[in-house]
């Protein structure tokens, strides 16, 4: 056999070293990665070790065909044999090491509930094409939302709920078509809603409680066709609610509890597909419309703690069905209707009004 021969065989083995194994600059970037954490408890990057970083590496997968890194899946909260072997669930600190962006065909970042994780998103990862997934929820992370979200065209999923993360929601973010998901709840974000929020035309759920949101709902997000779920809660929003909340095709569950909202509450939303409402704690006032039909569902309807004035609609007994109604702390009078849903509804529901009699309450 010739040098030749050997040179072919060499070849080989160099060749399916490489189509085997991950590129030596994805590794690399993995363990600058991993050089930003610190694990104490579970041990889950002891197996970050070898030159194959596709094969065994936990939390790490690759495209099967260009073997580049595709995800990283680290959750601190998991089934996974090695949460039970420790009895704990996970608690990781460091930060997100811009490093990771040198893995350019990331399809998932989702590093989840480490409770101790810091620093900032690291702006970089908006200039990963490939993005699809970032969920970085239930971690410590602080500073703001990387300004130019909006170039992740293929990003169905943004979760950075319950960090530290400050600073207004980028107007770039309604550039995301793709999204689908988007949960900022827990943060410290302040400012407006997006006006133009409606151009994130496939997302189905926007879900910004608690936070420090100011300004108007605005009106538009009623054209997201497939909003199916939309929680404003415990914010500083004002001004009133849309009409055209409550003639979305899909929108089942809408809370807008623990707001400056004020107004009186629009009709559309008593004969709407939303089945789950939350008005409670605002400064809406008028009267209760006096619009509930078959169409009416609610498993949820709270209305407590405003200035609602007047009777209680006779209209309610005709929902098709009503389980938790909560009407305390308002400005009602009179009487409670009988039947359905009043015949399962305990004082508490009512209390805390001007003159409300009847039924579970006192005799008028
Ligand atoms: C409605 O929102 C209020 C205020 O945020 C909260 O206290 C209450 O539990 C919510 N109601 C229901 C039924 O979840």
């Amino acid at each position: 056999m010739g040098v030749g021969w050997y040179f072919t065989l060499a070849l080989l083995a160099v060749t399916s070293a490489v189509v085997n194994g991950c590129p030596p600059s994805d590794r690399a970037a993995l363990l600058a990665f991993k050089a930003a954490l610190h694990e104490p408890y579970l041990g889950i990057f002891n197996s970050w070790t070898g030159t194959d970083c596709c094969h065994n590496w936990y939390g790490v997968s690759c495209d099967p065909e260009t073997r580049r890194v595709a995800d990283i899946t680290l959750r601190g909260e998991s089934e996974d044999p090695i949460f039970e072997r420790a009895h704990r669930t996970g608690y990781m600190t460091g930060y997100i090491s811009p490093s990771i962006c040198r893995l350019t065909r990331l399809s998932s970042i989702i590093i989840a509930d480490w409770k101790g994780i810091s620093g900032e998103i690291p702006r970089c990862i908006t200039y990963l094409p490939f993005l699809r997934i970032v969920d970085l929820i239930g971690n410590r992370i602080s500073g703001v939302i990387p300004a130019d979200i909006g170039r992740l065209q293929r990003l169905t999923v943004l979760n950075v709920a319950d960090n530290l993360i400050s600073g207004r929601i980028p107007p770039s973010i309604t550039n995301l078509k793709s999204l689908m998901h988007l949960d900022l709840r827990n943060n410290r974000l302040s400012g407006e809603l997006p006006g133009d929020f409606h151009r994130l035309g496939m997302l189905s759920r926007a879900l910004l409680s608690r936070n420090q949101l100011t300004g108007p709902i605005p009106g538009a997000i009623s054209r997201i066709y497939r909003l199916a779920d939309l929680d404003l809660s415990l914010n500083r929003l004002s001004g009133t609610i849309p009409e055209s909340l409550g003639k979305m095709a899909v929108l089942a569950t809408l809370n807008l509890d623990f707001n400056k909202i004020s107004g009186t509450i629009p009709p559309s939303l008593f004969s709407s597909g939303i089945s789950n409402l939350n008005l409670s704690r605002n400064a809406l006032e008028g009267a209760i419309p006096d619009v509930f039909g078959p169409r009416s569902y609610f498993t949820v309807l709270d209305l407590s703690y405003n200035n609602l004035r007047g009777s209680i609609p006779k209209s309610v007994a005709s929902a098709s069905y009503i389980g938790h109604m909560d009407l305390s702390h308002n400005h009602l009078c009179g009487r409670i209707p009988a039947g359905s849903p009043f015949d399962h509804l305990e004082a508490s529901s009512f209390v805390y009004n001007d003159c409300l009699c009847g039924k579970p309450l006192k005799a008028c």
